[in-house]
């Protein structure tokens, strides 16, 4: 790996192979999603506790102030909305250039296996990856489902994320299933796990992200089951300690209820 490719790489996975990203990504299909309407005031309390942030240019530029250090990975598919006609008929929506303007330390696209766009998502990586290894930066696919939730299971997952990595994604995000042990498995490259629409309980999100680490899994791009939640802070510090510290599900539920007793900026 070249140097360029290798520090970014480093600076999204943490010297203890782990790694914690936040997504305020969804606005650029989702509009102003709950709590995430104003991003600056969702971003700033939790900022401290992510080794990463997945945002959009617009929303890093208006939100995030340059002073930042925390690694950039910039959100550069798009062009669908949850109203319009397919989810899935994403292009590339920023270059390579103004990812490099930007210092993003990696650049992230969805595809769509299995929908009408499936080709056209593929080439987009394709085309991704062919620029970003140019600069030495990392291209993280994201495994995206559109409104069809249901396609979450291991062999559809597995499918989607060994398609990225064969096509040069360094890093792939995709959802927790069950049997998420043939996901990672299937996968040459260090696999992410997001969340998806909050779940009713922490204990549920600490579950998920337990059984996921334990299978394989390097981490978690977890956005709304942090930022939804009434406690985010608390949240966040939950889900490190089971990315970082090895922690249970009983031990990150323990530590959300102190952390939720203390004080929290709310969004
Ligand atoms: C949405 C995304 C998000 O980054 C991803 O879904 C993770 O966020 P969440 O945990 O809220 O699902 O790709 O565009």
């Amino acid at each position: 790996m070249e140097w360029g490719m290798a520090n970014r790489m480093a600076q999204l996975i943490q010297s203890d192979g782990r790694a914690l990203f936040l997504p305020v990504d969804h606005g650029y299909f989702q509009g102003p999603t709950r709590r995430l309407e104003e991003p600056r005031k969702t971003i700033e309390p939790l900022l401290p506790y992510a080794d990463a942030i997945f945002i959009t240019r617009g929303v890093l530029r208006s939100s995030v102030d340059p002073d930042n250090t925390k690694p950039i990975i910039l959100r550069v598919s798009g062009g669908t909305s949850m109203v319009g006609k397919d989810l899935a008929n994403e292009g590339i929506t920023t270059s390579m250039e103004e990812a490099i303007r930007l210092n993003a330390s990696a650049v992230g696209i969805s595809i769509f296996v299995g929908s009408d766009y499936e080709k056209e998502s593929l080439l987009n990586l394709s085309k991704l990856v062919n620029k970003g290894e140019r600069y030495g930066i990392p291209v993280m696919a994201v495994t995206a489902v559109g409104k069809e939730l249901e396609k979450r299971d291991a062999r559809y997952l597995a499918l989607s994320c060994r398609i990225a990595a064969e096509l040069g994604a360094r890093v792939v995000k995709t959802y927790w299933c069950e049997d998420f042990k043939r996901v990672v498995t299937g996968c040459p490259v260090p696999v992410i796990m997001a969340g998806g629409p909050q779940v009713d309980t922490e204990l549920e999100t600490f579950e998920f992200v337990y059984d996921g680490m334990q299978k394989g899994a390097i981490g978690v791009n977890l956005g709304r089951n942090i930022w939804q939640n009434d406690f985010p802070v608390a949240m966040i510090k939950a889900i490190s300690a089971l990315v970082h510290h090895n922690a249970t599900p009983k031990g990150a539920q323990e530590l959300f209820s102190n952390e939720k007793g203390k004080k929290e900026k709310k969004s």
